[in-house]
């Protein structure tokens, strides 16, 4: 198994929640890439099935596991420490999104995004701790629409805004056992939860106040999860990487 990113040094054993898809998946093939044994945590059985045929013969645990659900994802993780032993990296890919005004946006819909997003990540984070090793590095995805408010994103935003502030609480509260914890907010990304989302004019109104001027790519933004991950990040914690092009950086008057 190949890709094009360089070798961070990421060893040991990393679960990847929404590990099947997109992002998630680009890391999975990352990190097998350096060496790393992979459990893979995702509720979907049609694509942890494919993951699992994709992946036959490499070292990776795929697990049909809803992060919102602290019974089973304890119960996944005793099963992944005893494939790989303990667990020394956590990357939180698993989400959802919905694009939808505020007002239409029902007590339902706001909680079950923020259940996915922000719960869920908790969850696996406190269920990892007790699963560690010496060390561990936790990996958390934001987004940029947890940054900066945009419209269509009232629950989504609110939960990667708070997936930033749970990280820090947590790098602090944890780094004196050992643990990192940082977080990734990428810009757009081609990954199945774009594709579904992004309409042809979204995509037109982005890549226009992105300065690179086009969308990212899964890989990318692994790299930078692995970079997060691995011994280089070693004194970096409680950080946000925005992966975006440039677009959080920018004012409102476009370059060429
Ligand atoms: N793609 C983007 O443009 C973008 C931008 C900013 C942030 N992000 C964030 O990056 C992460 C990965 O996004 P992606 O684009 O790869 O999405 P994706 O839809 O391709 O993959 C998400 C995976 O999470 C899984 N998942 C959903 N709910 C789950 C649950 N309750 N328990 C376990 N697994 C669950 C899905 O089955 C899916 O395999 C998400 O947190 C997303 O919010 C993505």
């Amino acid at each position: 198994m190949t890709s094009s990113l360089a070798r961070h040094g990421v060893a040991g054993h990393i679960v990847v929640t929404g590990g099947a898809s997109g992002i998630g998946e680009a890391t999975v093939l990352a990190l097998i890439d350096e060496g790393a044994a992979v459990t893979i945590l995702d509720a979907s059985d049609e694509a942890v099935a494919r993951a699992e045929k994709r992946l036959a013969g490499e070292d990776v645990l795929a697990l049909v596991c809803d992060v919102t659900d602290d019974d089973e994802v304890a119960e996944c993780l005793s099963q992944a420490v005893g494939a790989f032993g303990p667990i020394t990296g956590l990357v939180n890919c698993a989400g959802i999104a919905r694009d939808i005004p505020a007002e239409k946006t029902s007590a339902e819909i706001f909680r079950q995004i923020l259940d996915v997003n922000l719960t869920g990540s908790f969850i696996t984070c406190r269920a990892t701790l007790d699963q560690m090793g010496d060390s561990l590095a936790i990996v958390n995805l934001a987004s940029a629409s947890g940054i900066r408010a945009n419209a269509g994103r009232v629950a989504y935003g609110a939960s990667k805004a708070g997936v930033i502030l749970m990280s820090q609480v947590l790098a602090n509260e944890w780094g004196a056992s050992g643990v990192r914890v940082n977080v990734v907010a990428p810009g757009p990304v081609d990954s199945p939860l774009i594709s579904d989302l992004h309409t042809v004019d979204d995509r037109k109104r982005w890549t226009g106040r992105i300065p690179l001027r086009r969308y990212g790519r899964p890989e990318e933004i692994a790299d930078a999860i692995l970079f997060l991950l691995s011994p280089q990040s070693s004194y970096i914690n409680g950080q946000v990487l925005t992966v975006d092009g440039g677009f959080s950086a920018s004012g409102i008057i476009a370059g060429p």
